[in-house]
């Protein structure tokens, strides 16, 4: 009996626990199709969109080459960087955060996608 309860506390703890470890960066890459029109993160060249390779921790509106928009550029003045916690807010709802970005993207609805895209940018910053 006694086995039998410590097994279902078991399979309860790893099925609360999987969701924290559900960052998948295969999954990211499906997700990054939809940001494949404007970005490249694999290789570093700038698209209609900056290049997001090595974008975590760079400091945004900072990449050599690109023109970005002046809100972006006060973005990066104002001291954001690019991290798990900053893409998460600005891959929400770009324009919500950067107000007047000239990224044209409404923004991704499920967190999920969101974490699974970092995961997969992350592979692609040092
Ligand atoms: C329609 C084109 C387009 C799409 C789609 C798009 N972006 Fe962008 N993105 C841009 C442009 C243009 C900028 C520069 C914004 C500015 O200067 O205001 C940008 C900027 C960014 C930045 C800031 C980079 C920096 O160097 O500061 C990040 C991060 C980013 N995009 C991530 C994404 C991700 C992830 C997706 C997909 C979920 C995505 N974008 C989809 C056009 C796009």
């Amino acid at each position: 009996m006694r086995i039998i309860a410590l097994f279902i506390v078991l399979s309860a703890t790893t099925f609360f626990a999987s969701p924290s470890q559900a960052q998948d960066a295969a999954a990211g890459e499906k997700v990054f199709t939809k940001c494949k029109v404007c970005h490249v993160a694999d290789q570093d060249q700038n698209r209609i969109g900056p290049s997001l390779n090595g974008v975590i921790g760079r400091v945004a509106g900072t990449h050599p080459g690109f023109t970005y928009s002046p809100a972006m550029i006060a973005a990066g003045k104002s001291g954001v960087k690019w991290d798990e916690s900053t893409l998460t807010t600005y891959l929400h709802a770009p324009q919500a955060m950067v107000k007047g970005t000239k990224m044209t993207f409404p923004g991704l609805k499920d967190d999920k996608d969101i974490a699974n895209v970092i995961a997969y940018l992350k592979q692609f910053s040092k």
